[in-house]
């Protein structure tokens, strides 16, 4: 199925379907953490080990090797088989028209039925054949957590979460969660929480995050945390809303909370700003 004729076609088609989708912010941080155009830059690319040291990507950034679970933080995730059934053998020529037809007129669906178009375009139709059934209800929280639940606590996308102060950064509270998340992220350090960090200052670009509920809860952006996420890529993207004080993606550790949130840590990152990609094709 050729998806190629849709690149264009994202924006207008999302903004267009956002007023019914039931999971707007969900979907809007899926769309910005798996772009297009990361993975056509991807593609692009002969030396995986050459791109990758470039752009100082770690993760898993290709949704060929996470089709199926991606998208895990979406309620919808539980449609995924019945979406994956619901794919029209041709796609017609207008984007918004195929993701309602897949959704079948759910709006509880048109987020997850987007998701499928996106995954598809970028992976390829290996993963609709996979078999995969989403888990049937969230992981528990584990003793530890029903011990430190009582105050302002930060849930993550699995359903666990680590407790904070009003004030404090996000990354701060996450260092004090000594679960060992190390051994399912490379990217983390032992000990060292949930989020991968490695400067706590802006620096790196590893923190980003998206902030799926309680936004409302945080400090509003700074100039210096919008400059870093514009160099680090994470903004370029048209589902930002660049008018947002406080938007949907952020660096957890220049982003502080006033009270409980949930976050969505992405499978990867990376430095790929509008300049350092102009450097690159000019070499
Ligand atoms: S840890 Fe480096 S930018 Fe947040």
């Amino acid at each position: 199925m050729d998806l190629t004729k849709f690149d264009g076609q994202w924006p207008a088609a999302i903004a267009s379907l956002l007023p019914q989708v039931v999971e707007r912010d969900a979907l809007l941080i899926w769309l910005q953490l798996y772009p297009l155009s990361v993975w056509t830059l991807a593609q692009s690319e002969t030396d995986r080990a050459d791109f990758e040291r470039y752009y100082q990507l770690r993760g898993r950034y290709r949704l060929s090797e996470i089709a199926d679970t991606s998208h895990s933080f979406l309620p919808g995730h539980r449609h995924w088989p019945a979406v994956k059934a619901a794919l029209p053998n041709e796609p017609g020529d207008n984007l918004a028209a195929l993701i309602r037809t897949i959704a079948s007129g759910d709006p509880g669906k048109l987020a997850i039925a987007a998701v499928l178009v996106m995954t598809l375009r970028q992976a390829g139709p290996a993963f609709l054949t996979s078999g995969y059934q989403p888990p049937a209800e969230r992981p528990k929280p584990g003793l530890w957590m029903r011990l430190t639940n009582r105050g302002l606590k930060v849930t993550m996308q699995d359903g666990n979460s680590f407790p904070i102060l009003p004030g404090q950064h996000i990354t701060t509270g996450a260092e004090l969660d000594k679960r060992p998340y190390h051994e399912s992220d490379e990217r983390c350090y032992q000990g060292m929480g949930p989020i991968p960090v490695d400067c706590r200052s802006g620096s790196c670009g590893t923190c980003w995050v998206g902030i799926l509920g309680g936004r409302e809860l945080t400090d509003p952006v700074t100039d210096f945390e919008q400059k870093r996420m514009q160099y680090f890529g994470y903004w370029e993207n048209p589902f930002h809303e660049k008018e947002a004080e406080r938007p949907l993606i952020r660096l957890a550790c220049q982003t502080i909370v006033r009270g409980s949130c949930d976050i969505v840590i992405p499978t990867w990152n990376g430095v790929l700003g509008t300049a350092r990609q102009l450097r690159r094709s000019e070499t």
